[in-house]
């Protein structure tokens, strides 16, 4: 088989090497999927304006993310599970994101532990926190982040409860085999593994039965009176959320509608980043993920005002179709692309990518 040319590609080619699912979790997203098709094409729509005759000879794509230089504006998304995808799981996409010289944000919800992943690479990592009902455990999980080096907190705020994807709930999502929750194990005799029943997602019960669904900006405060780590908030789309944000002394701000895994029809990202961009007026980071699948539109969120975006299905595939080889193929491909974005636009760095790109 030839090797994938683009993201798209990847997609196609990847599923028939997931079970069935595994699939229908990792691709499905809530109710009619409105929001889940939405985002790719929002991207896509939008029109570029380049800049001619500037030298670009010297494309660099270099940035700064909470003070920490990564060489390709692109993080790997935190999502669960990734030893469906892959036996090398989470470990695979660290040492992939590291070779690539950016940040892998690893799940709460990852099969391996946060423990094991750190020793997988020296690269600077951040670890994303769901916050779960017995407070103890979620100040557990922050100090063993702390320990074991991670460099930020993602805290995810747009899951109070989980979506319904429908694909999930037909297909009886539950955990395979020999896959749990890795970061979960120590905590006793809860059951970690994702049990299903026939028309329901075992994810749904997990997260109804375990996250806490009563969190408010008190808790962002909470984490910072638990820790020096900077906090990074995901799952943004209002601007007046985003100040809570700031105010609440967050560093950073994912603006994602989860991969529209969440609450369908929501604002897509494209329209929420700009004026979420202009409202936190650089008193912290901005990213951005959802339905990134080309170089163009990586350009197009950075021009909007994201610091760097993020790719969560796209490394699946990758995982899906080669382990760490497969994910490195991903980033490399949308690093490339970038590049010949980049020069196409007259914009030769990152700095130099700006809101006139964009008709
Ligand atoms: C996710 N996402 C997610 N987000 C999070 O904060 N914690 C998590 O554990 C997960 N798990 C998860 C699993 C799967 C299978 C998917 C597809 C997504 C959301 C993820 O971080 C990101 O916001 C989206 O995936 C971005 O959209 P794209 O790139 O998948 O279109
Ligand atoms: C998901 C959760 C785990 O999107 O964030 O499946």
């Amino acid at each position: 088989m030839n090797l994938p040319v683009n993201l798209h590609e990847y997609e196609a080619q990847s599923r028939s090497r997931l079970a069935a699912m595994v699939e229908a979790y990792y691709a499905g997203g809530a109710n009619d999927e409105v929001t889940l098709r939405e985002a790719p094409r929002a991207w896509e729509e939008l029109r570029l304006v380049p800049r001619v005759l500037v030298d670009v000879s010297a494309p660099d794509l270099s940035t700064t993310v909470l003070g920490t230089r990564i060489a390709l504006p692109v993080m790997t998304a935190p999502c669960a599970l990734n030893r469906m995808a892959h036996a090398d799981g989470e470990s695979a996409v660290a040492r992939a994101t590291h070779a690539l010289g950016t940040i892998q944000v690893l799940s709460t919800m990852a099969s391996e532990s946060l423990e094991q992943v750190a020793r997988a690479t020296s690269g600077p990592k951040w670890f994303q926190l769901y916050c779960y009902k017995d407070r103890d455990v979620t100040a557990d999980l922050v100090r063993r982040a702390e320990a074991a080096g991670y460099a930020a907190l993602c805290l995810t705020v747009d899951v109070p409860v989980l979506g319904r994807r429908e694909r999930e709930v037909r297909a009886g999502f539950h955990a395979p085999p020999g896959i749990s929750i890795a970061n979960l194990e120590k905590y006793g005799n809860q059951a970690e593994k994702l049990g299903g029943a026939p028309q329901t997602s075992g994810l749904a019960s997990y997260v109804a039965s375990r996250w806490d669904a009563s969190l408010t900006w008190d808790r962002v405060a909470w984490l910072r009176s638990i820790t020096t780590l900077p906090i990074v908030v995901k799952g943004v789309l209002a601007a007046d959320d985003a100040v809570r944000a700031v105010e609440g002394g967050a560093h950073g701000i994912v603006v994602s509608t989860h991969g529209g895994r969440q609450l369908d029809t929501v604002i897509s990202t494209t329209r929420a980043l700009p004026p979420i961009v202009d409202a936190v007026a650089g008193r912290a980071e901005v990213y951005a993920d959802g339905g990134i699948r080309r170089g163009t539109d990586v350009l197009k969120a950075l021009a909007l005002g994201a610091r760097a975006v993020l790719i969560g299905r796209p490394y699946l595939w990758g995982l899906a179709m080669d382990g760490e080889a497969g994910v490195r193929h991903v980033l490399e491909l949308l690093r490339d692309e970038l590049t010949v974005a980049m020069m196409l636009t007259g914009r030769p760095t990152v700095a130099s990518l700006g809101r006139d790109l964009v008709a």
